[in-house]
């Protein structure tokens, strides 16, 4: 039904909170976090508990992230090399 035949060409080394890690280009950051099961985008405010990317079009804004300084939504940007990305996950919340 569905053929997943590879279309990536780039890839592109970002810092992912602190760590400098590897990640399929040409695609959002939310995709491309995805693809290397870093699903975690956030925390949420009050029960502290992990968010990821749910609709990946913009509506429902559990993907913001803190990318190169601003706070956006990862499934609306596209991944760049050199990225600089801030989930503010603590220890003990959940993230993956
Ligand atoms: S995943 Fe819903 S706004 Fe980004």
């Amino acid at each position: 039904m569905f053929n997943q035949e590879s279309t990536v060409t780039a890839k592109f080394e970002i810092v992912l909170d602190g760590e400098t890690i590897a990640v399929p280009g040409d695609m959002s950051v939310a995709a491309a976090l995805l693809a290397i099961g870093k699903i975690t985008t956030r925390t949420s405010p009050t029960a502290k508990e992990p968010r990821s990317p749910h609709c990946l079009m913009g509506i429902c804004f559990e993907c913001l992230m803190e990318i190169d300084g601003v706070q956006r939504q990862a499934c609306m940007t596209e991944v760049h090399e050199g990225m600089v990305i801030n989930r503010g996950i603590k220890e003990g919340e959940g993230g993956k």
